[in-house]
């Protein structure tokens, strides 16, 4: 077992002995990017508990919460906790409305940090592509994850049925509902078929939920001929694990095929390299691991090739999309001609004008994300998810009758997440045990817990504290399913007794 020295990039030896919680404050006190922390609201326990909104006034002043008697939040892979810079850039934002009116869409202040709001989706998508590994103008920050996969897929998915056509779509069969009624529904309103469109890479078993590269490999390389696009996330949302994009694409590509990648559980968490790594179009949510709040504006990824505008030609110089008015040429945005001249690269697939609101939250967080590299948040991240996997496997060694992680043991596989599948049965009362505890985690019913120590904002002490109450709760709990089922068996031997009927328990 080894954690990341993330200043010198050199494996450090964790003392496997050393389970105590002094060793997981020796390891804060040398994380350089502990500070982080800092920067966000992290909800105290009474907070949670209580059903009203505890210093906060009827005019919105910033939340009076100081991270006092903190709780464990580990659940940035559903929704990342806010940083405290969001209410002041918000109130200025607001401020800016107030008075400058409609002029605040051109009109730079000199004292306020936020651009003009017809600037502001530029300077986000600037900010974006650091973080995704993408050219500025490979990037759009816009509208949300489902919406713009639908909008992509309109212009990536275009089948063509027949003779040597292509006009399948590859999926995962697990994939994220939503991901799964876009695709299916975008097959539908080409007059196809899913039953016959739609190719699902399947898990191997109900025990081993994972997908294998080459079995990903495999079924591209079966369904090539007819296969139009592969869709995949970065990060599957229920295992946590983390698919080889490079390789994937690169073996889709060979085989003619587009490529898409839903990134809503990758982005912010894991190094991206688009770009280099030639994916077509991707996707994301920023209310994950980009801290931007519930619902917050989304962004997309749209290759250079494929956002090349040919001037002269009209419709036949750009890849078809479904057009609006902000994806229209900025010079010419204002004319209100008729004519669809769209912005070369991503922000040529932008739709409307964005909501400042939600844009000004987003870029409170990417401040956040400019005072760390991707590197060096990755490698924190490596080094948190090791110690956590390190503390679970040695309290519950495998295999384990209690608990089983199902997420990759290799830290190249997979992101923060640890994605943990409890004995049947458990799943309630350790969620409970963990809320009562001030713990914040997730659960997928009907037996996983997904636990995410973000690099931001979650410390080695996270992790331990964790790890000690989930064994208390854990112990506690399953204690309690035994001595159920040990009643339950007795009453049903005796009913089989009595009543002379087979009977399983
Ligand atoms: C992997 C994945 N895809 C799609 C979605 C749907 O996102 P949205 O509701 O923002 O469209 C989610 C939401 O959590 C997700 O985790």
């Amino acid at each position: 077992m080894r954690l990341h020295d993330v200043e010198r990039d050199k494996p450090v030896p964790l003392e496997v002995d050393d389970l105590s919680r002094e060793y997981a404050q020796k390891l804060d006190r040398e994380d350089p990017l502990g500070h982080l922390k800092g920067e966000f609201f992290i909800p105290s326990k009474a907070d949670l508990k209580s059903k009203t909104l505890p210093g906060t006034t009827l005019n919105s002043q910033p939340p009076n919460t100081t991270n006092t008697d903190p709780c464990i939040y580990l659940c940035g892979n559903s929704l990342g906790l806010q940083p405290r810079l969001t209410s002041q850039l918000i109130q200025t934002h607001l401020s800016t409305w107030a008075t400058k009116g409609v002029h605040g869409h051109f009109k730079p202040l000199d004292d306020s940090p936020l651009p003009t709001w017809v600037q502001a989706d530029e300077v986000a998508a600037e900010q974006m592509a650091g973080i995704v590994g993408a050219l500025p103008s490979e990037v759009a920050v816009m509208g949300t994850l489902t919406g713009n996969l639908h909008l992509l897929m309109s212009s990536f998915y275009r089948p063509q049925v027949g003779e040597g056509g292509r006009w399948r779509v590859i999926m995962e069969g697990k994939a994220f509902p939503s991901d799964h009624f876009a695709v299916e529904s975008q097959i539908r309103s080409h007059n196809l078929d899913p039953s016959n469109a739609l190719i699902l890479i399947n898990p191997p078993s109900p025990d081993n939920p994972l997908l294998s590269t080459s079995q990903i490999l495999a079924t591209i390389t079966k369904h090539a001929p007819q296969t139009s696009l592969l869709l995949l996330p970065g990060i599957q949302y229920y295992t946590g694990q983390l698919f080889d994009m490079h390789t994937i694409t690169a073996h889709a590509h060979s085989h003619g095929i587009l490529v898409g990648w839903d990134l809503a559980h990758a982005v912010g968490n894991v190094e991206l390299n688009l770009h280099d790594w030639d994916v077509d179009f991707a996707v994301w949510c920023s209310y994950k691991y980009l801290n931007a709040g519930p619902g917050a504006i989304a962004g997309l990824f749209v290759n250079e090739r494929h956002g090349r505008v040919e001037e002269g030609r009209g419709v036949e110089g750009y890849r078809h999309r479904l057009g609006g008015w902000w994806g229209g040429d900025k010079g010419v945005r204002f004319r209100m001609e008729n004519e669809f001249h769209p912005i070369p690269g991503a922000l040529g697939y932008q739709l409307s004008n964005p909501s400042i609101l939600s844009l000004t939250s987003l870029l409170s967080s990417l401040s956040l994300f400019s005072r760390a590299t991707p590197v060096l948040l990755r490698k924190k991240s490596t080094s948190l998810t090791s110690y956590l996997h390190h503390l679970l496997t040695t309290f519950f060694p495998p295999p384990s009758s209690t608990l089983t992680i199902i997420t990759p043991s290799n830290p190249a596989e997979r992101g923060a997440q640890l994605s943990i599948r409890l004995k049947e049965g458990l799943l309630e009362g350790v969620m409970k045990g963990l809320e009562e505890e001030g713990v914040v985690v997730d659960e997928r019913k009907p037996d996983v817990v997904r636990v995410a120590p973000t690099a931001l904002y979650n410390s080695f002490g996270d992790v331990w504290g964790f790890v000690e109450v989930l064994r208390g709760v854990v112990g506690r709990v399953a204690g309690e399913v035994e001595g159920w089922r040990g009643r339950e068996a007795v009453v049903v031997c005796g009913r089989v007794g009595r009543e002379g009927k087979e009977s399983r328990i």
